[in-house]
């Protein structure tokens, strides 16, 4: 808006052309009077939005606790049949001395997550793996780096562009590791193939550890020495284990029974939904049905050849219970569009439009659709690819699912202290939100669409690169694309921007930052958006520092400044005054840091943003601290304290009062060790 502003005196004085100066200079003293009032909006605007803009700011990243449970394997499944020699084999290989590297590789449905989470509770294999055996259901990941950053944050690790590096490190720690892919299918089929597999040879090759990938169909991945013995896809349930099956679910059993099982395939997902109904139909009843929807669907010219699990799933929809309850179908659909399931106590909130939302999960749960994993429903991925197929949602119910998900980014506004429900939140509905943005921008968001999901994929992003929590790439370059298609360019140009932002942090790609960053600033500069160019600039210079590259990025931060300085921006020019001195700070250059520190400090004193106030003392204090000047460190340590502890940013106050301790205690190797490596890391404000 002050770019705006600015333009318009500009514009105005243009137009007057050869016009009296009289005039000319009324027009001016008019517009400037304007351009003052407006800036001092703006100005106002800056010391609100400072301090949140402080809690995003990489500087200020939410502590994301370590969450083992999310890599917990899931229990046994409570009923398994057949199997037991593939079960014996495959224990037999993991308890020997050497690794293993097992695909298990099927249709869906065919019982791979079944029959891995059952190895995994075995109990021979947890006498021997104890504790370290990891489970990762990649339903939602589309990428390398989206698999490394759910094992970094749920192992706790670093979540930046060192996680790989650290994740591979850990499960090496270990005598004995077990690490299973669940789903890996969807990173698999995304863009980043070639990426997916070096990360998994590299994971395959990490000595101690033994490596299940379930996979539906039939090829392997490339670059992993796969163990010979188990390379075919599954086989299907004999009709001795089907009928096992179905007389645990069932309970019953008559003369029509093996007929049925015949017709499901030996596919246990088939025999699972249709055993459901065995509780109340007969087999006969059932193979008359069956045969009935199988002809049906035929005749709706259902194409190809038509399988058990297509005709049982249209017999689970059709059934009684289902047609009773309309809304559940609409449901299971909405669920569809959801990888990571909703928590149920959500569904009236997410969905307002559908009534007796509860009623119809109990319906789903019981005709065996969904499935309830710790308060959360969700469908198997086969059932939901189905019914994408061939029951899409409805759009009023699209519509909801949409509007309920592009919300919740807005609760990053909410990140600020230890931690919080919103962070909760955020990180259980991460693949979630990233599955409905990039279908929404897929699906050509309408005009009216287009701002909000805009807004809230740019937050997302945002909040991946503070929390290391996931990937965005996949869905900043289609909204990038879709918003250029459409001719928004500056859309399509905050996407790019978002991605150089993005890409040193969570994924070391230095050069290709740059690039992005280069072409986001060509698109603002090209449609006068001086701002969004000088943004771009500035990050380039946090790009370059990063790679050590001292000279070129003090020169592209005096550059920045000098736009955000042309176009009045005074938090813009503070900004890149305080990373010249992050810069000076890393080349050791003390004092010229220590200049440009204090200059940034006033800069954001002028214009209130106490917390930004705050970080130049505390750097100002390390600063200090490198030289061994303790009587300046601990005053400027004290003002940080100070300020932070009014703006109620605890994590900066701990962090002031470690240094506070480091200037008190005697002074080891550790504490200037440790900030070497903050530095080196590339964040000297972390
Ligand atoms: N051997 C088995 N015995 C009994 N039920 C099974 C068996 N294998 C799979 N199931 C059940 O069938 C359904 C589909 O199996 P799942 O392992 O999810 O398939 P996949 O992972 O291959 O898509 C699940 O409900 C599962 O519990
Ligand atoms: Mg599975």
């Amino acid at each position: 808006m002050n770019s705006r502003a600015v333009d318009h005196v500009e514009t105005v004085l243009r137009s007057q052309g050869e016009e009296s100066e009289t005039k000319l200079i009324h027009v001016a003293r008019n517009s400037l009077g304007d351009l003052r009032q407006r800036l001092d909006q703006q100005s106002h605007r800056f010391a609100l939005v400072s301090v949140t803009q402080l809690t995003r700011d990489a500087s200020a990243r939410p502590n994301i606790p370590a969450d083992l449970n999310r890599i917990k394997p899931p229990p046994k499944p409570p009923i398994f049949h057949g199997r037991e020699d593939l079960v014996q084999t495959i224990v037999d290989l993991l308890l020997k001395d050497e690794t293993c590297r097992v695909p298990l590789l099927g249709a869906g449905g065919i019982g791979k997550t079944a029959l891995v989470t059952t190895i995994l509770n075995d109990e021979r294999v947890k006498k021997k793996f104890g504790e370290n055996v990891f489970f990762l259901s990649c339903e939602s990941l589309v990428s390398a780096s989206g698999i490394i950053l759910a094992l970094a944050s749920a192992l706790g690790l670093q979540q930046d562009a060192g996680a790989r590096q650290a994740v591979i490190h850990y499960f090496s720690s270990f005598k004995y590791v077990l690490l299973a892919l669940d789903n890996f299918e969807t990173t698999w089929d995304s863009d980043d193939r070639a990426e997916v597999e070096a990360l998994l040879a590299e994971l395959a090759a990490v000595s101690p550890q033994s490596l299940f990938v379930t996979m539906r169909g039939a090829l392997r991945p490339a670059g992993v020495d796969w163990t010979d013995c188990i390379l075919d896809t599954l086989d299907p349930l004999s009709l001795d284990a089907a009928r096992r099956m179905w007389m645990r679910i069932a309970k019953k059993v008559d003369s029509k029974l093996d007929d049925l099982l015949r017709l499901l395939d030996g596919l246990p997902l088939a025999i699972m939904l249709m055993a459901q109904q065995g509780q109340v139909l007969s087999s006969s009843e059932l193979l008359t049905a069956y045969t009935e929807e199988r002809t049906s669907l035929l005749s709706q010219g259902a194409a190809g050849r038509l399988t058990s699990l297509e005709v049982s799933i249209e017999l689970s929809l059709n059934s009684r219970t289902m047609q009773a309850e309309p809304n559940a179908r609409k449901l299971l659909s909405v669920l569809c569009l959801l990888p990571d399931g909703i928590p149920m106590l959500q569904l009236n909130h997410m969905l307002p439009s559908m009534p007796h939302a509860g009623r119809s999960v109990r319906v789903l749960l019981h005709a065996a659709l969904a499935v309830n994993k710790a308060g959360r429903i969700s469908t198997l991925s086969p059932i939901r690819e189905f019914m994408l197929q061939k029951y899409p949602p409805e759009d009023a119910d699209v519509a909801d699912t949409r509007a309920h998900f592009t919300g919740l980014p807005q609760l990053m506004d909410r990140l600020n202290g230890p931690k919080t429900e919103a962070l909760d939140i955020l990180l259980a509905e991460f693949g979630n939100m990233n599955t409905v943005f990039l279908h929404f921008w897929r699906d050509s968001p309408g005009p009216d669409a287009v701002e909000g999901l805009l807004e809230a994929t740019l937050n997302l992003a945002q909040f991946s690169v503070l929390t290391g929590c996931g990937d965005c790439m996949l869905l900043l370059r289609t909204a990038s694309i879709s918003l250029d298609g459409t001719g928004n360019r500056q859309g399509a140009a905050q996407c790019l921007q978002s991605m150089g932002n993005a890409l040193p942090v969570l994924k070391n790609r230095y050069s290709e930052a740059m690039e992005k960053l280069e072409e986001a600033k060509a698109t603002f500069e090209a449609i006068g958006n001086r701002w969004g160019a000088a943004e771009c600039t500035q990050r380039m210079g946090d790009v370059l520092r990063m790679q050590n590259r001292y000279e070129e990025a003090m020169e592209k931060l005096e550059e920045a400044k000098a736009t955000f300085e042309s176009i009045g921006n005074r938090e813009g020019v503070a900004q890149c005054v305080r990373r010249m001195g992050d810069v000076l700070y890393m080349w050791s250059r003390y004092e010229e840091a220590t200049e440009k520190f204090e200059e940034a400090k006033v800069a954001f004193q002028a214009i209130g943003s106490h917390g930004q106030v705050a970080l130049c003392c505390k750097v100002l204090a390390e600063v200090f601290m490198a030289q061994h000047k303790t009587a300046q460190a601990q005053s400027l340590l004290h003002q940080a304290i100070d300020i932070f502890t009014s703006i109620g940013l605890l994590e900066e106050v701990h962090y002031c009062r470690s240094l506070w301790d480091e200037l008190q205690g005697p002074r080891g190797l550790w504490a200037p060790a440790r900030r070497l490596f903050r530095r080196l890391r590339g964040r000297p404000h972390s």
